[in-house]
């Protein structure tokens, strides 16, 4: 029949459009008149307008409408901020908040749980009030990883979805588009403002042959970033093909397409199939799997389809590969990795095995690590090296302890940490070697660079599958290879390991554990959003004032920024995060990384006001408290490095109009135009030589702004003379109505009361 699937059973009211694929894609091909990949297909099924939309893989910008957003409660302090200031009553789509970040792991799960839920009360308050206020579903701390849950409770195939976490594409393994986005992101589709993308290219990976003994799906994508590198994926989708496909478990798929953010893929994907149909299944989705099998021509890509790259791996010829360390694009297969140890120095002790994570943490995982961990057992060994174990969800961790595989990983020594990110997102307390200290450690995660598991520079960590880490702690070394080397038991007798086994699926079906899910309440009008006004880590927002229809004159410059101006030097990370949610309190790191071109220091420009330097956020919060407007003077490629939503609002909150440079990195010079500030560019970029840092400057031509028409940067230097630069700017109509009405939010809320 024809009866309406929902997208998700904690959702009511939102179904999945397998029509609009199929009316979409009847535009598209009959205007392009090519074969499709499958990207292309799940893609182009959900663009704004199919009949006007530029479609060219690599150059035009697609207008996109995704299906769900997801945020991660890092991330989603700022979005949910900015969300309410727009006023509007729902979001435009389903959207979950995810509690997974801010867990440290310490001793075990229930007390590092409890720990974090009193440190971080206020956030997880305002983040549980704020959700059930504007619609949104809300996963508390202790649930799971964001990308677990989605993969358990949200993920269709043929979906599109952003999420404000990098692995979102782990979606892709129940054959969704997703992609991982900043905060701004979020908050547009939210706001229903459509989300743009470059439109990808692709790279097809044909899987040939059949998975099996010690190789997993990790062993795939471990292979894939050896041979694409770090960057090898950039503005790509990864798409896997062929009949290698069908001998991957869903879960496995979902831990190759999580790990493709690794070499800056925009996302990876897998075409339906029956694999996905069982993990439908068995997360009680009957009704998407049988859904998707009548679409299941737009669910694969088709015959002939033109790939912008192409890889062949034959998975019958696989081995395991270790990688790392400092980067998970240095691929080793295991029968060369106790060579490369020895050759390269690196520590050939391994000091913790960690397996789970949001990367490989699926029932089958944890069945063939406890399988090995058993066997071990049986031959009377504990882990030499210290053994961890990250359930990616609390469905996952009550059905593993049901089951038995957490009594087989405590029974040698294992300590189950909360279902949270924990190590791999550096929350870790690690306390068994100094900072400074050299020293290895092997994970089943996905990233490993310098620092980011315990903050020691001087740790080695290496990525692997977990079936390879968790026999490598038996071993206490990074030499052993557990396909070939034996192990003495107890007896004194030596063993090999046989290969690992273990249910894709719970045979019991899963157990739900504890209910962690709070959906949004029937009445919301009624809800209070916990903010207190004297908290230093959540502020909310007030809305940014419309421009005033003048034309700017007499504004003091900054900075004129001299150099590289990441997002970083923009707004800084590291203790910052802190508050990322207290837009004031944040803003003190406005620019502090900036070299001024005056003095070539960072931090230190001259308030134009007194003639006395101080910091660069004092200076800018003098100049608004005075009702004065400002503008930076910036480099090439301004705002490079990351879609951090605060490099823009900062300037925007301290008063600053105008961001005037050589060349801007894209993304945040959209950030800038979403913020109500104008991004602007030198016509001629030696232009920026004549800017002398004590100019005053105009800007002129606003009263006519429009696409394509340049305005004018009008310079009045010291000493009354003045000169004329032209500017160009690349604002389209819609995004001078954003800056008119003082944000791209400001815009939303009042088309909303209209
Ligand atoms: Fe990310 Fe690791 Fe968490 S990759 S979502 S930090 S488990």
């Amino acid at each position: 029949g024809d009866t309406k699937v929902p997208m998700s059973l904690l959702e009511k009211g939102a179904y999945i459009n397998y029509q609009r694929i199929e009316d979409n894609l009847a535009i598209v091909r009959e205007r392009l008149g090519r074969p499709l990949t499958l990207s292309e297909k799940i893609l182009y099924g959900h663009l704004d307008d199919p009949h006007g939309q530029d479609i060219e893989r690599g150059v035009s910008y697609l207008k996109l409408r995704p299906d769900r957003v997801a945020c991660q409660d890092a991330t989603a302090q700022m979005a949910l901020l900015q969300f309410m200031s727009a006023g509007m009553d729902t979001a435009a789509v389903p959207t979950t908040v995810h509690c997974d970040h801010l867990i440290e792991a310490q001793v075990g799960g229930v007390k590092d749980l409890a720990r974090a839920i009193d440190i971080n009360r206020e956030v997880y308050d305002f983040l549980a009030t704020g959700t059930a206020k504007y619609g949104l579903g809300f996963w508390k701390p202790g649930s799971g990883i964001i990308h677990q849950i989605l993969l358990e409770n949200y993920a269709f195939p043929g979906g599109l979805m952003i999420g404000t976490d990098s692995h979102t594409p782990n979606a892709g393994g129940l054959g969704m588009i997703a992609c991982g986005v900043g905060g701004a992101d979020a908050v547009d589709v939210m706001a229903d403002i459509p989300w743009e993308l470059k439109c990808p290219k692709v790279i097809g990976v044909n899987l040939r042959g059949k998975i099996s003994g010690w190789t997993t799906p990790k062993d795939v994508i471990l292979q894939v970033a050896g041979i694409l590198t770090v960057k090898g994926g950039t503005g790509a989708i990864v798409e896997y093909k062929g009949p290698g496909v069908e001998s991957l478990s869903c879960t496995g798929m979902a831990t190759i397409c999580n790990m493709g953010a690794e070499i800056g893929a925009t996302t990876s994907l897998f075409p339906f199939n029956s694999r996905m149909a069982d993990y439908l299944n068995a997360t009680k989705r009957p009704e998407i799997a049988n859904y998707a099998a009548r679409f299941a021509h737009n669910l694969r890509a088709d015959e002939n389809a033109e790939y912008d790259n192409h890889i062949e791996i034959n998975l019958s010829e696989l081995e395991p590969h270790v990688n790392g360390p400092f980067t998970p694009d240095l691929a080793t297969p295991i029968s060369k990795f106790a060579q490369a140890v020895k050759e390269n120095n690196w520590p050939e002790e391994l000091k913790v095995a960690l397996i789970g994570s949001c990367t490989n943490s699926s029932y089958e995982d944890m069945s063939r690590s406890a399988s090995i961990a058993k066997e071990a057992s049986a031959h009377g060994l504990d882990v030499k090296s210290k053994f961890t174990i990250t359930p990616g969800s609390e469905q996952v961790r009550a059905t593993i302890e049901r089951d038995g595989q957490i009594g087989a990983f405590e029974e040698v020594g294992g300590v189950v940490l909360a279902n949270a990110c924990g190590p791999c997102i550096g929350q870790w307390d690690r306390q068994d070697v100094k900072k400074g200290e050299a020293n290895s450690i092997i994970t089943s995660y996905n990233r490993n660079f310098t620092g980011r598991n315990d903050a020691n520079p001087a740790t080695h960590a290496f990525v692997a599958s977990p079936d390879i880490v968790t026999a490598m702690a038996f071993a206490g070394s990074l030499t052993f290879n557990p396909l070939t080397d034996s192990l003495i038991g107890s007896d004194g007798k030596p063993f090999r390991f046989s290969d690992p086994t273990g249910n894709e699926l719970p045979p019991r079906g899963y157990d739900p554990g504890q209910d962690t899910f709070q959906p949004p309440p029937a009445d919301r009008a009624s809800v209070q959003v916990a903010v207190s006004p004297t908290s230093d880590r959540l502020q909310l927002l007030k809305p940014f004032t419309p421009w005033d229809g003048k034309t700017p004159e007499n504004l003091p410059i900054l900075i004129k920024v001299h150099g590289k101006c990441t997002t970083d030097h923009i707004s800084a990370g590291g203790p910052w995060l802190k508050y990322r949610g207290h837009l004031q309190n944040i803003s003190q790191n406005c620019l502090i990384g900036a070299i001024n071109s005056e003095n070539h220091e960072a931090n230190k420009v001259k308030n134009q006001l007194t003639g006395e330097f101080g910091g660069v956020p004092q200076v800018a919060a003098t100049y608004r408290d005075q009702g004065i407007k400002w503008v930076v003077v910036g480099d090439h490629n301004y705002g490079e490095g990351s879609s951090r939503e605060h490099a823009a609002l900062e300037p925007r909150y301290l008063g600053g109009l105008a961001i005037i440079v050589r060349s801007f990195a894209r993304i945040h010079e959209t950030n800038l135009k979403k913020q109500g500030m104008l991004a602007l560019t030198f016509v001629d970029p030696a232009d920026y030589d004549k800017v002398k840092p004590s100019d005053r400057v105009d800007i002129l031509g606003l009263e006519t702004f429009a696409p394509g028409v340049n305005l004018t940067l009008r310079l009045h230097h010291e000493g009354g003379s003045h000169e004329d630069l032209p500017l160009a700017h690349s604002f389209n109509e819609g995004q001078i109505e954003w800056f008119k009405a003082g944000s791209a939010l400001n815009l939303m809320a009042a088309r909303a009361k209209e």
